[in-house]
């Protein structure tokens, strides 16, 4: 049984890809990516001696590329992790985020299409829900939500879940697409809010907060949601959406006080700077689906894991020294 895992050199993509080992030795993984900024090979590393992988350097936007690669592998599925996944870039320019989240997107499909139906897996996010007020804490995004992205970004993950899902009606693709909250865990690029912080104050720079702080968002460990994204590529059902979500709301000013109390400097360090364009106030899912279906739930507490991650930044100073934000 071959798994295609595409953006596995991504942080996502590569903690699936260590769960997914561990969990099944015996499958075969093959991991296309095309080593964007994003990229980090070195968290490919423990894989490369492993004769039940393959990496394969390449645009998922290259048909030929990934034609080739389902000739030779044939796989039984897909899971999609590959894309430009920065908001604050998808802002300064929007073109790639079309390009690869869904025009790549769409070669992986018409693959899985022209290959005799493989299963595709979408990993997409709650951001293709839009916003909610900061005032009802009551109000959840459900699997029904309507559609209303925000930003570049989240708009091209939208028009690729929706792609997936056409794909399914059309062509009866066995497709399933997931929303997941904020992720956080080892190996995230140092652009990303937690690693940044965590190396602005190491670097004894001030730690930026946009606006007021009052964004909210909701956190889940990267582990947690790689052992969601297998619950449903196993057990989910064709032409079904799940949201995944760690219950776990914070609003960003908490969120950087906390890692200063972990990391032992003073708040006094945070420093506020002009809002980004369009900032979604709060995102929070509704991930009742993905429990009551398939009995999955979140199992790291947000202080633990939080801390364990600042741990792993500490003893990995080199990943964030090495790819700047
Ligand atoms: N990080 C989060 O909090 C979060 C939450 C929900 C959903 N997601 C989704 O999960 C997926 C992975 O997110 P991440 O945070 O690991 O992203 P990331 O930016 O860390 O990694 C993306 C990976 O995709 C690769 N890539 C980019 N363009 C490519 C292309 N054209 N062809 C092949 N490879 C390409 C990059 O080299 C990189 O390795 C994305 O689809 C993202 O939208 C992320």
């Amino acid at each position: 049984m071959t798994l295609v895992v595409t953006g596995g050199a991504g942080f996502i993509g590569s903690r699936f890809l260590k769960y997914y080992r561990e969990k099944y030795p015996e499958r075969r993984l093959v991991c296309i990516d095309k080593l964007t900024y994003a990229g980090n090979p070195r968290a490919l590393e423990p894989f490369l001696a492993d004769p039940g992988f393959r990496f394969l350097q390449a645009d998922i936007c290259d048909r030929e590329a990934v034609e080739a690669l389902f000739e030779a592998e044939r796989p039984w599925a897909v899971i999609n992790f590959a894309a430009e996944s920065h908001v604050d870039r998808s802002i300064s320019d929007p073109s790639v985020f079309l390009q690869t989240n869904v025009l790549g997107t769409q070669v992986l499909l018409d693959a899985c299409r022209d290959f005799g139906g493989v299963r595709f897996h979408q990993v997409s996010t709650d951001e293709v829900y839009g916003d909610l007020p900061l005032d009802r804490p009551d109000l959840k995004f459900t699997e029904a939500s309507p559609l209303r992205p925000g930003s570049p970004y989240s708009a091209s993950k939208a028009a690729a879940d929706l792609l997936a899902l056409a794909y399914r009606h059309t062509y009866a693709l066995p497709v399933t697409v997931s929303r997941c909250s904020n992720n956080y865990g080892p190996f995230q690029h140092p652009e990303k809010l937690i690693p940044h912080m965590i190396g602005c104050a190491l670097k004894g720079e001030e730690l930026p907060v946009y606006g007021t702080g009052a964004n909210v968002r909701d956190w889940i460990h990267v582990s947690d949601h790689c052992r969601a994204l297998d619950a449903i590529l196993e057990r989910g059902t064709e032409g079904e959406i799940y949201n995944v979500g760690g219950n776990c709301e914070t609003d960003n000013l908490t969120l950087v006080k906390t890692l200063c109390g972990i990391l032992g400097i003073p708040e006094t360090r945070i420093a506020f700077v002009a809002d980004r364009k369009g900032h979604d106030r709060r995102y929070a899912v509704d991930a009742g689906k993905l429990q009551t279906t398939l009995g999955w739930q979140a199992e790291i507490p947000f202080e633990r894991g939080l801390k364990d991650t600042v741990e792993w930044y500490l003893r990995h100073r080199e990943m964030w020294e090495q790819t700047e934000a």
